[in-house]
């Protein structure tokens, strides 16, 4: 095997891990933050980018992923309340999540 082959697979295999990491749930951007402002008036880029990791990295061991449309914007704070000790959130942790699912519900 020589070596521009070799780094093609490492290439390759590193923009997975690095892209791949769920594509499907929604970004962030200014309208999202706009929005969420509104009643969540705390919010930030950074907040919300961080709840999203979260929600990526930390609900989908146990059960797969929630689709956010499948609950209300009533019914995810309980959830999210009812998990967040499951997921090992602190309570900053708790509040980025809620506020990303909810800027993007
Ligand atoms: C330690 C395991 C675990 C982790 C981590 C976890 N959950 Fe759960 N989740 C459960 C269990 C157990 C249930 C209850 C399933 C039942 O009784 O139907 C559940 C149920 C749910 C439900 C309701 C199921 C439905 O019908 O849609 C939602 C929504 C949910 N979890 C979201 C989350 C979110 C959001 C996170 C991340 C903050 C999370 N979960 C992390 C174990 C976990």
């Amino acid at each position: 095997m020589n070596r521009p082959f070799l780094s093609k697979i490492l290439w390759a295999t590193g923009s997975i891990l690095f892209f791949g990491c769920s594509p499907t749930l929604p970004r962030v951007d200014s309208t999202s933050l706009l929005s969420i402002r509104a009643t969540r008036p705390w919010a930030t880029i950074e907040g919300l980018g961080e709840g999203r990791h979260l929600y990526a990295s930390r609900c989908g061991s146990c059960h797969g992923l929630p689709k956010i449309s499948s609950h209300s914007p009533e019914e995810w704070p309980h959830l999210v309340e009812w998990m967040a000790p499951k997921a090992k959130l602190d309570t900053t942790q708790t509040r980025q999540l809620l506020d990303w699912v909810l800027s993007v519900r």
